[in-house]
């Protein structure tokens, strides 16, 4: 059961014996050992960050540690999305085995959404799997990729095609790192928070219209408010659905389109996640109007909020002078589709109406791509 009331700080993900809580509030950083202490007994935490990170937090998070009592070492990968691969991974867990771990030992993640997921996945295989911590610091993996276990690197045929299922034993989002995020990094978690709204929940969709801006712009009460709902709605999710064999794939809202468009743009910085996620949220929602399955005005009122925030909304908005539908239709594997594959759309009916789709027709895609290539 969750609880995103204002007051409320500690959310609780429920999976049986793997259970954890995730808090929510701003200085939580510094007060992390105390949070820890608990779980980790007389074991050695190895903190794993990355070069942005370390400099700003890892010195408060080292000194709660000492304050706790919590024996400790820390790892260092490069920052970047080209740390999610074999070769840093297994860099990884040879620091990690040089820091003298046992199995009683538990790994701490404290960065964004690329150290969660190495850090989780190395958690996940190191000695048949021990336990990790999530302290995500960017608002990206405060509202998404810090909740729910799953973990990964990515493959030469593509993102996150490696990895497990492994939960945290807790979560720290602590929302003053949000300070030292770059303006753009804020804008990019903000599309994961839209999701939520666009998913099942309509009167979030309305807060996020009154107050995203300011939520943006720092006001930490707006923060506290949606991270707690982002993650009440994921936790709700997840503790229903945790292997994504059915209503987790909503999550994904956005994400089929948004994948491609990110392998077109070769994952790089001309296109960041979440922009691929709020251009692929306006494809989704676009494609169910043209079908007919939702008001054209839930379309436009979409695109309206994310342009109000400054997230790109359509292709227009990338330079996309190269590129085919045919090609983004590869990336979203429903090249293969006539060969027995199933490509998963996440719908909508309208605003908080979402549903998953397996058979939107090919020639339906490639029209709506078409038309916005050409647009
Ligand atoms: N980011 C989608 C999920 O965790 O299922």
């Amino acid at each position: 059961m969750t609880d995103a009331s204002s007051n409320n700080i500690l959310l609780h993900l429920d999976l049986g014996d793997r259970s954890y809580d995730i808090a929510v509030d701003d200085g939580l950083l510094g007060d992390a050992g105390h949070h820890i202490a608990p779980l980790i007994g007389d074991g050695r935490a190895v903190i794993v960050s990355d070069s942005n990170v370390a400099p700003l937090y890892l010195g408060t998070l080292e000194n709660s540690l000492d304050a706790a009592g919590i024996d400790h070492a820390s790892v260092i990968v490069p920052a970047g999305e080209a740390s999610k691969s074999f070769a840093q991974l297994e860099s990884l867990t040879d620091e990690i085995f040089k820091a003298g771990i046992d199995r009683k030992s538990m790994l701490i993640a404290l960065g964004g959404g690329v150290i969660g997921d190495l850090c989780g996945f190395a958690s996940a295989i190191t000695m048949r799997g021990i336990d990790f911590i999530q302290i995500p610091t960017s608002l990206l993996a405060q509202v998404d990729s810090s909740v729910g276990g799953k973990t990964g690197i990515n493959s030469s045929f593509g993102k996150n095609l490696i990895g497990a299922f492994h939960q945290p034993r807790l979560v720290i989002a602590d929302l003053a790192s949000l300070d030292t995020l770059a303006p753009r990094e804020m804008r990019g978690g903000y599309a994961e928070i839209i999701k939520y709204g666009l998913i099942n929940d309509v009167e979030f969709f309305d807060w996020l219209e009154n107050n995203g801006q300011a939520l943006i712009n720092g006001d930490r009460d707006a923060q506290r408010h949606a991270v707690l709902r982002s993650c009440a709605a994921k936790a709700d999710v997840v503790a229903e659905d945790e292997k994504e064999n059915g209503r987790r794939a909503l999550l994904n809202l956005g994400h089929t389109f948004g994948h491609a468009l990110e392998a077109e743009t070769g994952y790089g910085d001309a296109l960041t996640h979440g922009e691929a996620v709020s251009i692929g949220m306006c494809m989704a929602f676009d494609l169910s109007a043209r079908l007919n399955l939702c008001p054209e005005e839930d379309a436009a009122r979409l695109r309206a909020h994310l342009q109000s925030v400054d997230l790109p909304t359509d292709l227009g908005d990338l330079d996309t002078a190269s590129w085919t539908a045919d090609a983004l239709i590869a990336h979203m594997g429903m090249d293969k589709k006539t060969e027995g594959g199933t490509v998963v759309f996440i719908m909508a009916r309208g605003i908080g109406k979402a549903f998953i789709s397996r058979d939107i027709a090919i020639g339906d895609v490639r029209t709506l791509l078409n038309d916005a290539l050409n647009g």
